[in-house]
């Protein structure tokens, strides 16, 4: 694996997941894989789970890793081509990305949408500019419209619970929109999109509130309703996400507190395994009630964000055949 940006990157989701769940068995079981290696991870955003994991992922594989909040520490940078630096940015990626592609071996970086301009935001600019500066491989603690390492995470978790009550009955998974106080990126919900349709192994439906389409680009092979009662029926995994308009773009229409999902709504689902990638405004997005109820696989979910990290790191580092 030379980079990790989106599903495309990867030739076989379940040989992945297979490597995340051998490492979540034997955690040093390739301990010196990264021995004399260095992952720098730069966060233009705030992380918690993901600067986490992925540091704990890089030190079980015996790599060093060293965390760059560029975002408030760092000189404010410059992606433009021919940009004329007279105002706030002070270095442009051209002159910063190549000198941490000599400090390290493999570069992370975790940047966010302005939600302000669509082509912008979705012509991944940030993260391909050092994809083209930086010379070394480059993976993505989530983009301006993907988070990879989530999906492939929430996949591994999906893969770990579900028990068909019949053979080759595929699971039925609902994505599922929620309110929220402002509007968020679309990220987590076009990446899930992306992985389950690219996965090929579920029954798969999303359902949002009028104008909240998301890009076909990630739903194409989706069913999608604006009847979310009809979607979670039968549902084996709800994944609960809130996320801003894609047509016009970066806004927050109607935010219904009715899609707040609750135990009466669970119980049009198959028992469902209730998902969500955190950080979650409790009682807005997801009550307490299904957050602290045995359907819950959040922490479940987000523990399992070192082992994604840990087998994509893995691929990247292991040599070429
Ligand atoms: N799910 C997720 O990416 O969490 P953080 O924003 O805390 O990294």
């Amino acid at each position: 694996m030379k980079q990790f940006i989106s599903v495309q990157d990867v030739t076989n989701i379940d040989a992945l997941v297979q490597k995340a769940l051998g490492y979540k068995a034997d955690r040093f079981k390739d301990r010196t894989l990264g021995a004399n290696k260095r992952i720098g991870c730069l966060f233009l955003n705030p992380s918690m789970r993901t600067r986490l994991s992925t540091q704990v992922a890089a030190q079980n594989l015996g790599m060093e890793c060293i965390i760059f909040n560029v975002g408030s520490e760092g000189w404010a940078l410059e992606f433009e081509e021919e940009a004329i630096m007279s105002g706030n940015t002070v270095e442009h990626v051209k002159d910063a990305a190549p000198i941490m592609g000599k400090y390290f071996d493999i570069l992370a970086i975790r940047t966010f949408p302005s939600l302000k301009n669509k082509e912008d935001d979705y012509s991944e600019l940030y993260i391909k500019q050092f994809i083209k500066y930086a010379g070394i491989p480059v993976v993505s603690l989530e983009s301006a419209t993907l988070h990879p390492l989530q999906s492939l995470t929430d996949i591994i978790t999906i893969t770990e619970n579900y028990k068909p009550q019949t053979a080759n009955r595929k699971p039925k998974i609902v994505l599922t929109w929620a309110p929220h106080i402002k509007p968020l990126p679309q990220c987590v919900a076009n990446s899930f999109a992306q992985w389950i349709n690219a996965w090929g192994k579920a029954d798969f439906v999303i359902t949002h509130p009028e104008d909240y389409e998301l890009n076909e680009e990630f739903t194409k092979g989706a069913t999608v309703t604006l009847d979310q009662d009809e979607a979670l029926k039968d549902a084996d995994f709800v994944y609960v996400k809130n996320w801003s308009t894609f047509n016009d773009y970066g806004r927050m229409y109607c935010n219904d507190p009715e899609w707040m999902l609750t135990n009466e709504k669970l119980k049009l689902t198959n028992n469902a395994k209730i998902m969500h990638c955190l950080p979650v405004r409790r009682n807005v997005e997801l009550s307490d009630e299904i957050l602290d109820g045995p359907n819950s696989l959040v922490t479940q979910e987000a523990a399992n964000r070192v082992w994604a990290a840990q087998a994509v790191l893995s691929e990247i580092l292991k040599p070429a055949l």
